[in-house]
């Protein structure tokens, strides 16, 4: 996410020779999934500040099995409790200008007009997140929330009236505060059996008509950013990474990764069991992946390095459920410090996945550590000895962001897709998110924020790149654009824009507008001329 940031000043992105095609919707098969994505911290209204401080106020005494422990007692008006992020973003300091989530896009209240824009955009999927904390407040130890279900059950009804078809992440980053409080969220496998009440509690309620299914969004770039870099809650960092005081062992994010990888195995495993036959649905996960080339072509090294960052980032999630085992460049390099399967857990994780979610934003170079002067920290076992950079010849850059600079490198669709094809048998894909955005400076809101004409060179660009892939076999389905709104983007709030819909913020409307990239997706969906 850091990583893409398109500097405001460029006017124009440029695209690299060649990058640059006509792309038509006949392109891609009939039946191909053409839609946009968001996740529900990110566009639900959540919160009021007020309702915060009461709930934070009020302690419940709660037990797990014999222990008793002190734990927030998180209930509101509608029965949602606090989650992770509604607790982190309130924290002075946690999120630019110390924004939250707490309104959003109130998509809560206006799903039903967002559901029309939808339809009139001319999409026939869309991708959202459950909330964890407005389904099960209190996770596995209180009950299921029924206004949250009705909730998810009015959008879930209103998109398959539009003819949207639902592709549902259970968990795109949001949990109930009290599980992080009662036992340290991802660290403890604790957290596998929550995950999996959480989880079948929506194959019962939603399956009937939800038939993609992802468990968890992005889960190694959740690993990293809470556990080694600190900037998403918990706030852990793993020295030398990050600047926080929690945390001091740095294989919290390989533990956190192997709870979430079990749990994504155990709900797998009930939902391929005891309701996949009846309901007749896929269920697969999300990583992010960036594509990698190496920083100096001629140097061996760096194309070592290059397959060292597609499997300690892609592979690291990947290859476990598939193969029930952490990738083998993973394994000589750290050794011990990475958690094992047992028998037990190889034979629920192997096979665990219907399909393979992909999102893909941009390319980086990759560049040795072991043999050549890096930065420090980048020698370190846990990020694969290697460091990555984005700039290098004729590759269009943002501003700099320290060492890291965002690349617009379309070839790099093609190259992801070709790797997943090869790595993993080409097993069904889809692309669940893949955006740009620039990030916008004060004095540049309102009407120049919807001639997004650099959105739609990408979108185009990216996608041919895509097409071609599909041309040479790869089994890919469907497309989603991040974002159907301009949203609550993390630890950068509001500042970055992602939406095809302009959300107005200045007058505090959420009034939505359409962007140019808009009309250009309708026209494209449509096979229309579009004039720019
Ligand atoms: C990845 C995440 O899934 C999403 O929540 C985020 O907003 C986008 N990428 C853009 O950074």
């Amino acid at each position: 996410i850091a990583l893409f940031l398109v500097g405001s000043s460029l006017a124009q992105i440029s695209i690299n020779n060649g990058d640059e095609q006509q792309i038509y919707r006949s392109q891609f098969p009939q039946g191909f999934f053409f839609g946009t994505s968001t996740s529900s911290y990110q566009a639900l209204l959540l919160l009021h500040l007020l309702e915060i401080f009461i709930i934070s106020s009020l302690f419940l005494r709660f037990c797990i099995s014999t222990q008793c422990i002190q734990i927030e007692g998180a209930y509101l008006e509608d029965g949602k409790g606090l989650s992770n992020w509604d607790v982190f973003t309130h924290i002075p300091g946690n999120i630019q200008n110390n924004e939250n989530g707490d309104f959003a896009d109130d998509h809560y209240h206006r799903y039903l007009d967002d559901i029309e824009m939808m339809h009139s955009l001319g999409v026939n999927a869309y991708r959202f997140s459950i909330s964890w904390a407005r389904i099960l407040p209190r996770g596995r130890f209180g009950n299921v929330n029924l206004k949250g279900i009705e909730f998810y059950n009015k959008i879930i009804d209103s998109l398959l009236i539009r003819g949207i078809e639902p592709f549902v992440t259970i968990f795109h980053w949001d949990m109930p505060q009290i599980l992080e409080d009662t036992y340290g969220g991802w660290l403890n496998h604790l957290i596998q059996e929550d995950f999996v009440h959480f989880a079948t509690i929506c194959f019962k309620e939603f399956g009937d008509r939800v038939k993609h299914w992802m468990t968890l969004n992005e889960a190694n770039l959740l690993a990293e950013f809470s556990y080694l870099t600190g900037q998403f809650p918990p706030s852990h960092c793993s020295p030398p990474f990050g600047n926080c005081s929690v945390g001091n062992s740095n294989v919290e994010p390989l533990i956190a990764m192997h709870n979430m990888l079990m749990s994504h195995a155990k709900a797998a495993d009930i939902y391929h069991n005891d309701f996949q036959e009846k309901q007749g649905g896929l269920i697969g996960i999300v990583v992010n992946a960036f594509m990698y080339e190496p920083f100096r072509d001629d140097e061996e090294v760096d194309r070592e390095a290059v397959n060292r960052a597609l499997a300690f980032n892609v592979a690291w999630m990947l290859d476990p459920l598939v193969y029930g085992e952490y990738p083998a460049e993973m394994r000589q390099y750290l050794g011990l410090d990475l958690p094992r399967f047992s028998d037990k857990e190889k034979e629920l994780i192997r096979g665990s996945l219907d399909f393979i979610g992909l999102n893909h934003y941009s390319t980086l170079y990759a560049k040795d550590c072991i043999y050549s002067a890096c930065p420090a920290g980048s020698d370190h076992p846990i990020k694969g000895f290697l460091t990555t950079i984005t700039e290098r010849d004729g590759i269009p850059i943002g501003e700099p962001t320290g060492l890291k600079k965002v690349s617009v490198v379309p070839r790099g669709m093609k190259k992801i897709v070709d790797y997943l094809k090869e790595r993993y048998n080409n097993m069904p894909t889809f692309v669940t998110e893949n955006g740009y955005s620039p990030k916008i400076k004060q004095n540049e809101q309102g009407q120049y924020m919807l001639q997004d004409v650099d959105r739609i060179k990408f979108h185009k660009a990216y996608l041919a790149a895509l097409a071609s892939a599909m041309r040479e076999g790869a089994d890919v389905r469907g497309y989603f654009i991040w974002s159907l709104l301009d949203n609550f983007e993390w630890r950068h709030g509001y500042s970055i824009r992602f939406g095809l819909y302009h959300v107005d913020r200045i007058s505090n409307s959420l009034q939505r507008d359409p962007k140019l990239s808009a009309t250009w997706f309708t026209s494209f969906l449509t096979n229309t001329t579009f004039f720019n």
